[in-house]
């Protein structure tokens, strides 16, 4: 028996929808515990691809039974659509379920969202426009609306009233947008309910009762540690907690039943949104690594920022969730490059910085220092094992796993799932087991 949590180790789009989708067949329940429709994930199965935003992607193994948890926020017209996208597909959405506890993203979330960044030009945070933000702000406020309530209709109406009518006077007075009519947004939601009625549980009972029976959980990441509310760069970040610890709260979940904690890291990085980025590649170089990593976000198109792996930030997301192990995803984009770039420390008021700062005005002003590594300048893309990559990817990794003292255990070169190189089993394998062509353990820096 294992339960494992995936967890992106940087801003997101780490590549954790294919990890969740190549672990979720040793698993037999997938549990989303926080984020919304703001999180995107690409799976590509025989050459079909699927894009979801909410449903866990372990829903495409037919008896895997997918959770989606208490701390996750749910946008019903996307979820709704997702389920469509799926039917057409004949994927079967009998294991598919909803916490009851879980908050629903109405209307008025997403006009405050996108009235809210505009209201805040230059220093927008450039959010998905999603509603997540406001729909957890108004959960903090005690004013949202759960599923529990969204599925019984006197209780929505009542609510959704009241609501309403608060919210419009947001909308029109403060950010001067037009007001939602309670009846029509009522009307529309209790049709959303009858959709969503059949797959609402209560979750976290439905996952202690997978604990007991000795079942394999797979707790799958939205978005990354960067954008962790509490511990990523603030106030660039979303507004749940998408770090290790926030898949316990978000599940309903003690600790005590985690065997494993899996990072995922892109072999660079990318940000998408405003806010600090100090790898960023504003040239050709980043221009490349778009294109060639086909770098748009799944949710909005954006086109993503692009910089060199940062190993201060992939240092601090060790420490902040507890890596066991990591996925480094992506490592064919690097394929053409002549040499490859690593932020080992940052320079910070002409002090050498090994640590993240996790005061703003600090991080803003760091700047990285870097070790040049030979590029390998040849196709990773066919490689089955650690043997078959080019010497100079494999000293790539290798560096990588040093500095970050945790061992690699599952590599991507390609989008699909055949492309992947498993060094070690990572749900069932020994704990500490380093990466190492030899099978050596890796050197750890002191
Ligand atoms: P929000 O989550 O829509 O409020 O957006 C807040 C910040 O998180 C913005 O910078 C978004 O671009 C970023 N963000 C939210 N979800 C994701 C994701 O799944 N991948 C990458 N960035 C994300």
């Amino acid at each position: 028996m294992a339960n494992v949590i995936v967890i992106g180790a940087q801003w997101g789009d780490e590549g954790k929808g294919k990890i969740t989708d190549l672990l979720s067949k040793s698993a037999d329940v997938v549990v989303r515990s926080q984020g919304g429709v703001n999180a995107g994930h690409t799976v590509v199965v025989a050459d079909r691809t699927f894009k979801l935003h909410l449903i866990p992607s372990g829903i495409l193994y037919p008896n895997t039974e997918c959770i989606i948890g208490s701390g996750t926020v749910i946008d019903p017209q996307v979820f709704i659509e997702e389920i469509k996208q799926l039917e057409t597909l004949n994927v079967s959405l009998k294991n598919l379920f909803i916490s009851q506890t879980a908050h629903v993203t109405m209307p008025y979330h997403r006009a405050i969202d996108r009235a809210s960044e505009e209201r805040r030009g230059k220093h927008k945070i450039g959010t998905t426009g999603r509603g997540i933000g406001p729909t957890y702000a108004d959960k903090s406020e005690r004013i949202g609306i759960r599923v529990v309530d969204l599925i019984n209709p006197d209780d929505l109406k009542t609510k959704l009233e009241w609501t309403i009518n608060y919210k419009n006077v947001i909308l029109e007075k403060l950010y001067n947008v037009s007001p939602l009519d309670p009846k029509v947004v009522i009307e529309e939601y209790l049709e959303y309910a009858d959709r969503l009625r059949p797959h609402v549980i209560d979750s976290s009972l439905k996952i202690y009762q997978a604990v007991k029976q000795k079942k394999n959980i797979l707790f799958e990441g939205a978005q990354g540690t960067l954008l962790d509310l509490d511990h990523g760069t603030y106030p660039y970040v979303t507004s749940s907690n998408p770090i290790a610890g926030g898949a316990c709260v978000g599940a309903g979940v003690g600790p005590t039943i985690i065997d494993r904690v899996i990072g995922v890291a892109k072999a660079y990085t990318t940000r998408v949104g405003e806010g600090p980025f100090p790898t960023e590649l504003k040239g050709d170089i980043g221009e490349n690594l778009c294109d060639w990593g086909a770098e748009f976000g799944t949710t909005t198109g954006r086109r993503r920022r692009c910089g060199w792996f940062d190993a201060v930030i992939g240092r601090y997301a060790v420490r902040i969730n507890g890596f066991d192990c990591l996925a480094i995803t992506k490592l064919d984009v690097l394929d053409r490059l002549d040499e490859i770039k690593v932020c080992v420390a940052y320079k910070l008021d002409g002090q050498t910085c090994y640590d993240f700062p996790t005061n703003a005005s600090q991080f803003a002003r760091c700047e990285p220092i870097y070790e040049t590594l030979p590029g390998w300048q040849k196709s990773t893309a066919d490689c089955k094992t650690l043997e078959d990559l080019p010497p100079k990817a494999l000293n790539y990794l290798k560096f990588l796993a040093e500095l970050m003292e945790v061992p690699i255990a599952i590599v991507s070169i390609g989008a699909k799932r055949d492309q992947t190189i498993i060094v070690e089993d990572p749900i069932h394998g020994p704990k500490r087991a380093l990466l190492d062509a030899n099978g050596d353990p890796v050197k750890t820096k002191v």
